[in-house]
């Protein structure tokens, strides 16, 4: 069992759907102009009893029945996430007790939007080190608490939600390889600059964007990052047959798109009901399209992302 193959997928949203007509109401935006700019129509929020560790455990939940594993046998939960239920400790161990789990390593991963490729990367290091039988990856955000309902140009963007995947060793080839990026000299251009001190949040709790230089940068990193993982396996763009990429709005998925040279019609494209779901975005994609039966056992799945830091990275997955 030399190989690592994606076993079970899972997905939580909270039942709350805003509209971008309820948005109308009480910041100066319109539906016309979120659509046209975005693509997104809509975005799950968070009830005030929800948080970011109650959304991931229900998809950790389903993609362990997905799986046909119980929370026993999963050695290793990463949880990424850019909204953490507490400072410490991490989501991941709130969620081992919400599972009922008493063992195994548990940890979250911090790589804001790139988060859920960097956990799966992550896992498949540990698991190519030995000794972990399945691990438990989830992208899980309440990221609409970091927004500032005052500021348009981000707020009509992003919303709640959970994602994840049980990964499993395996006699077929199943996830072919994982490839990972960062760098710090744009830590300014999308960021929430707030840390704890002394009782107080400083100097900002909210989500700041250079909307324009994130969109350029993304479109670009995105399209490198799936060259690089096509190009290791020795495989073509001709041969995926799903692009899953960070569902940032529809323009940055379709330029990106044309730019590596795929059909649109080969993109998974969540964004326009999810809106942004940072690290969750991923994984909430492809557990709808393997639910509504597009991604079938076989398929070759791409998957891409960029976040702040910048962080990007992607990942072959034989299905
Ligand atoms: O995970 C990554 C997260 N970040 C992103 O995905 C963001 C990437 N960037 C983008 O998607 C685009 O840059 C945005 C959608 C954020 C903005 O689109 P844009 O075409 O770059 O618009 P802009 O920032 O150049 O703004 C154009 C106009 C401005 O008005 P003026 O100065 O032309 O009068 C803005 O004030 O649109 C205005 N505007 C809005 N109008 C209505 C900005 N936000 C809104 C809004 N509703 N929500």
């Amino acid at each position: 069992m030399n190989h690592i193959r994606l076993s079970g997928t899972g997905s939580a949203l909270p039942a709350r759907i805003v509209s971008n007509q309820e948005l109308e109401t009480f910041v100066d935006t319109s539906d016309t102009w979120i659509r046209e700019r975005t693509g997104i129509l809509q975005r799950h929020i968070a009830a005030e009893d929800e948080t970011t560790s109650s959304l991931a455990t229900r998809a950790g939940q389903a993609a362990l029945i997905a799986a046909g594993l119980t929370p026993a046998d999963i050695d290793l939960l990463i949880v990424a996430t850019t909204t953490p239920d507490m400072v410490f400790p991490s989501t991941a161990c709130i969620v081992q007790q919400a599972l009922g789990m008493t063992g195994g390593i548990a940890f979250d991963l911090q790589a804001v939007c790139t988060g859920f490729v960097y956990g799966v990367a992550t896992a498949e290091r540990f698991m190519r080190a030995g000794g972990i039988r399945h691990a438990l990856v989830i992208g899980a955000e309440t990221f609409t608490r970091l927004l500032d309902w005052k500021d348009r140009s981000t707020c009509v963007l992003f919303g709640d939600g959970a994602g994840a995947v049980v990964l499993s060793m395996a006699d077929q080839p199943g996830l072919l390889s994982s490839h990972l990026h960062a760098d710090g000299n744009h830590v300014g251009t999308l960021c929430v600059p707030g840390a704890v001190r002394g009782g107080s949040i400083t100097p900002a709790p909210f989500v700041h964007m250079d909307g324009q230089s994130v969109f350029k940068f993304a479109v670009r990193v995105m399209d490198e990052a799936s060259r690089e993982a096509l190009a290791h396996n020795q495989l073509t763009v001709a041969d995926v047959d799903w692009f899953i990429p960070h569902q940032a709005n529809t323009r940055i998925l379709g330029s990106t798109a044309r730019k590596l040279g795929i059909d649109e019609q080969k993109v998974v494209v969540t964004v326009d009901r999810h809106g942004n779901t940072s690290a969750a975005s991923i994984p909430l994609a492809l557990d709808v399209a393997v639910r509504d039966g597009r991604v079938r056992r076989g398929a070759l799945l791409l998957l891409a992302a960029v976040g702040g830091g910048f962080t990007w990275g992607s990942a072959l997955i034989r299905y």
